[in-house]
């Protein structure tokens, strides 16, 4: 667990304000959290409509694992308000918690106490991920797959299981089918990683097309960056060869610093189109809506975070990722 991730989750959520007063807003009185990038973005955001626009559909259900194996980058942060904004306008979308640590679950508000049906038992029990999907209640059509704290003996469990780095992919090939033959299909299926590169993380890449990555935007930003890519590589080869790393997103980026532009435009140098022109500023608010279980986008809708995110999310539903994977029109 990284440093600097929150504590785990049963012992201190869900926090309820006593007042709806007393939740802090950055959308009357912007805070100096503020940036140019953000400013530009809230700009963006309403002058295309906010969230009344309908994005439109990808040809074929998405698979994004969200990954970077350095800890507290904003992995889960950017898993759940990319999903809450593509499921705000109008698409279908699952988030599948695969970190113990449980985070995603618990910004999405569903349970995950241990015993709970959870990605563990279709992992390690081999049940079918349909009895584990919890609908996201603040949401319509976002969904969830919690992860319990029994995940965390599951990279062990797995070692010794049949085609251990397959389970998810099964799991998720099932259920795709069944709800697309049901006429509910999903239009993206993003997975929540831990910050390591061990089974979990490897059922994730095996299970999907897209490899999307945030990087944080500070010193050592790329640090590891060349281990994630060689073992997106490796699965490529090996196991996968339909991964590829579609996107990449810049976060908590702070305007005010010289050294945030420099890893920005690092990133931009080596990683060009794949990085999106949106970059999440660092925003009081988005740290503070897990701790409420919600998303930025439902806490504090005209916050900064909550607009990049939105627009981020803009961006990917309007990029084509792979020729077959492009937009419907
Ligand atoms: N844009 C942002 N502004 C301010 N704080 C942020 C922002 N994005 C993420 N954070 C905070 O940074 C911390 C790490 O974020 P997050 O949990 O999303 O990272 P992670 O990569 O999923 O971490 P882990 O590797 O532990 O899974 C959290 O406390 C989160 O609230
Ligand atoms: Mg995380």
């Amino acid at each position: 667990m990284s440093e600097d991730s929150p504590t785990p989750t049963e012992m201190v959520y869900p926090l309820t304000p006593a007042d709806p007063a007393d939740v802090s807003r950055e959308t009357s009185a912007p805070a100096d959290d503020e940036t140019p990038i953000a400013a530009a973005a809230a700009a963006a955001a309403r002058i295309r409509g906010g969230r009344t626009e309908v994005w439109p559909r990808p040809r074929h259900t998405r698979i994004l694992t969200v990954a970077n194996q350095k800890g507290g980058v904003g992995k889960t942060t950017t898993t759940v308000n990319v999903a809450a904004a593509l499921a705000m306008h109008g698409l279908r979308v699952l988030v599948i918690d695969l970190d113990p640590q449980g985070n995603a679950s618990t910004a999405l508000a569903v349970p995950h106490h241990a015993g709970e049906p959870s990605v563990y038992e279709v992992l390690v029990e081999g049940e079918p991920l349909s009895s584990a999907v919890h609908a996201v209640e603040a949401i319509a059509g976002l969904d969830c797959v919690p992860a319990t704290i029994d995940l965390a003996g599951a990279e062990i469990e797995l070692v010794s299981l049949v085609a251990r780095e397959s389970r998810l992919q099964r799991a998720l090939t099932a259920l795709l089918r069944d709800s697309e033959s049901a006429g509910r299909r999903y239009d993206y299926v993003f997975v929540d990683c831990p910050p390591s590169l061990g089974l979990l993380t490897i059922n994730a890449f095996v299970a999907a097309q897209e490899v999307f990555i945030p990087i944080q935007c500070e010193y050592y930003a790329l640090e590891g960056l060349g281990q994630l890519m060689r073992n997106v590589e490796l699965i490529q080869s090996h196991l996968n060869p339909d991964l590829a790393v579609s996107t990449i997103v810049l976060t908590m980026y702070d305007g005010r610093t010289r050294l945030a532009a420099q890893v920005a435009d690092e990133v931009r140098k080596h990683f060009g189109g794949l990085v999106l022109d949106t970059a999440i500023p660092r925003s009081v608010r988005v740290s503070e809506a897990p701790s409420y279980s919600q998303t930025v986008l439902t806490y504090d809708p005209g916050s900064s975070g909550a607009l990049s995110y939105l627009e981020a999310a803009r961006e990917m539903a309007h990029r084509a990722s792979t020729p077959e994977g492009g937009a419907s029109t």
